[in-house]
């Protein structure tokens, strides 16, 4: 199985309530390594460039605002088969579907409050880490 790079971000809502160590716990048990990770506010244009793929949908201007309302934590998370694992392990979207022991099941407050983002495919992998990490704070 192929060791890959994912990109992680530990949502507003959950660095509101103090849950940055309880994810870091689940992405470590679930077989991640965090190789990469700082706490930072997202700017507007940061968090319009990052969701730009949504950006007809309806839900694109509350998603942004959300986005930009708190601190959030970005990551690298390095593992055997990391994207599709880390989706896994982030359960359903709307946490309603997500399944149990995972993030979103646990933590999630609602489809927009969702606690956690995880890259869906390799090549946005690499465009969203490039975005917040250069190579040199990458630590594997
Ligand atoms: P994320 O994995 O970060 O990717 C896009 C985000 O858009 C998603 O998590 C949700 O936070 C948000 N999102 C997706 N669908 C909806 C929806 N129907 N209503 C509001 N937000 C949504």
């Amino acid at each position: 199985m192929a060791v890959e790079r994912t990109f992680s971000i530990i949502k507003p809502d959950a660095t509101a309530r103090n849950l940055t160590g309880a994810i870091n716990a689940m992405i470590e048990q679930g077989g991640l390594r965090i190789v990469a990770q700082k706490r930072l506010c997202i700017s507007l244009p940061q968090a319009r460039k990052f969701y730009a793929v949504h950006k007809e949908r309806p839900f694109f201007n509350d998603l942004v605002d959300f986005m930009v309302s708190g601190p959030v934590v970005v990551q690298v998370l390095e593992g055997d088969n990391a994207i599709a694992k880390y989706r896994e392990l982030m359960g359903a979207t709307d946490p309603a579907k997500a399944a149990p022991g995972t993030i979103r099941k646990a933590h999630a407050k609602s489809i927009q409050e969702n606690s956690v983002h995880g890259s869906d495919a390799p090549e946005t992998a690499v465009k969203e880490i490039a975005q917040f990490f250069s190579d040199n704070e990458i630590v594997g």
